[in-house]
């Protein structure tokens, strides 16, 4: 794959002005001269919102490809799962010296790629291996109890995605809130969050879940493909997997509502259909699937299943309509068919699902290989959002987590070319925007809301249920 060898700014990019676009530069310029004269020493950045605002506004070219690359200029992609941070502990054992993200590192993912990509942030993805696909036994026979080294291997990876962020802080920023970040990206830096990918990586205790919290993390996906203390997990294609708790476990829900008052989102990719039941009908605040697609375009146990996707579309229309699953992709034999799953409510009122790029979660295989491609996707863009809504669409590419991509999706500088697609299909600005990242801004800030309406409440305690290495005592 070609890597582009320049470095170019993204968010200076000259357009060839109409007299439309003179009219709004004097606009800027009474705003710009207004607010300087009111109130810059009381409100630091309303200039710069001010003029991100007209920028905003400005007339697009109707090229989609341009018309894609003007959107990005304020709303650039913000990506829910990208592997870096793996990517260095496989290949580079954690040499964060050896990694020049200013050059072109194998893999997906580089700073020149990501401007090219028009990227205005990520989650990095912190992943440790279930102790089944790493070799280990099942954990205590399915009672999670084993003390492991996931607790340490997950520092080490929230260790060195920093490290990377450190490295490179004239381009990456690790932005705690929704309101940093898009300060981080008005500066023209390319902000981010950290994400812990399986509740696994807690080691059964709520106490790693404040600490990884402390450290960055701002989503646990509640598992990877194994089950863990909290959750059943989906497993993996063509392995079936025996529920353990059915979904959420008693432990589980006591971390949902501990992620909701520490304002951590509640990620649904790789759980159980049960499991994302029981969270979006658990969680006040809205749960996202990081990096997933749906079911009834590529029958993947990874993808959401229809009866989620509609309740998630009866958001604001509780109620009124009953769901006929039978017309949609998974014709009414899906999971969830018979549970009245679509109709029962989502108390948060949001939810989002990100694209994942793997040719795994998007097409059948031929014999030449993936047929994978952006048309594939953007079919799944297209269903989620006829299900759900296109507000309810991000993308969560898993780049650098992921053997193949997709014909004309190679790697991270080519997140414009799927808006394109988008655009070619009809979807409008303002959907398109939200794809690239105002949705799952608009979700982030409500989960921050939720932890500020929770600052009374105390944290979570609980220890979870079987162990046994710590006893009470009564001395030492
Ligand atoms: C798992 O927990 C069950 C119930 O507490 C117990 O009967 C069983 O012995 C435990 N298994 C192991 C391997 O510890
Ligand atoms: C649900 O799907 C199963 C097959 O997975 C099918 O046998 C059953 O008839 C379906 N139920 C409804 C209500 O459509
Ligand atoms: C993408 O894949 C589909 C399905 O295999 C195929 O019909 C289509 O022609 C491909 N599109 C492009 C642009 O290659």
């Amino acid at each position: 794959m070609g890597l582009p060898t320049a470095y170019r700014p993204v968010y200076s990019t000259p357009a060839p002005r109409t007299s439309k676009q003179r009219l709004s530069k004097l606009a800027a310029a009474c705003v710009l001269l207004l607010l300087a004269l009111a109130n810059s020493p009381a409100a630091p950045g309303a200039l710069e919102d001010a003029a991100w605002w007209l920028k905003s506004k400005r007339p697009l070219p109707s090229e989609p490809r341009e018309r894609a690359l003007a959107l990005l200029e304020t709303s650039p992609v913000i990506d829910g799962h990208i592997d870096l941070p793996i990517l260095a502990r496989a290949f580079f054992r954690n040499q964060v010296d050896e990694i020049d993200l200013d050059g072109a590192v194998r893999g997906h993912v580089d700073i020149p790629r990501l401007r090219e990509g028009r990227v205005g942030g990520f989650f990095w993805s912190t992943y440790i291996m279930c102790p089944e696909d790493a070799g280990y036994p099942l954990d205590n026979d399915g009672n999670f109890t084993t003390p492991t080294h996931r607790v340490r291997d997950t520092i080490e990876q929230i260790d060195v995605a920093r490290q990377l962020i450190d490295k490179h802080s004239d381009t990456f920023e690790l932005t705690l809130t929704a309101k940093d970040w898009k300060r981080a990206i008005k500066k023209g830096k390319i902000g981010g969050m950290l994400g812990v990918e399986g509740g696994h990586q807690l080691g059964s205790s709520l106490s790693s879940l404040r600490a990884y919290y402390a450290l960055g993390a701002r989503y646990v996906t509640l598992t990877h493909t194994c089950h863990n203390a909290l959750a059943d997990s989906c497993g993996m294609q063509g392995t079936p997997i025996t529920p353990r708790w059915g979904g959420l476990s008693p432990f589980g829900r006591v971390a949902v509502k501990e992620m909701n008052r520490l304002g951590m989102i509640v990620d649904l990719s790789h759980t159980a259909p049960s499991t994302a039941s029981d969270a979006l009908s658990l969680s006040l605040a809205p749960p996202i699937f990081s990096h997933s697609n749906a079911r009834g375009v590529h029958a993947a146990v990874r993808n959401v299943p229809d009866s989620i996707l509609r309740r998630i579309g009866r958001i604001g229309n509780e109620g009124r309509e009953k769901v006929d699953l039978s017309k949609d992709g998974e014709r009414g034999l899906g999971w969830g068919n018979d549970t009245n799953e679509a109709e029962k409510d989502i108390p948060s009122g949001d939810s989002l699902i990100m694209l994942n790029f793997s040719p795994d979660f998007i097409s059948e295989w031929g014999e030449e290989g993936t047929r994978a491609n952006i048309s594939s996707l953007a079919d799944h863009a297209d269903y989620i959002g006829k299900l759900a809504g296109r507000q309810h669409v991000g993308i969560g590419s898993d780049y650098d987590g992921i053997g193949k991509t997709p014909v004309g999706l190679e790697d991270a500088s080519k997140y414009p070319d799927l808006l394109a697609e988008l655009i070619r299909r009809g979807w409008s600005d303002e959907e398109v925007r939200g794809v690239a990242g105002s949705n799952l801004f608009r979700v982030l800030q409500k989960v921050e809301k939720v932890a500020r309406s929770q600052r009374e409440v105390k944290p979570f305690t609980d220890i979870f249920e079987g162990r046994d290495d710590m006893k009470r005592r009564d001395h030492f």
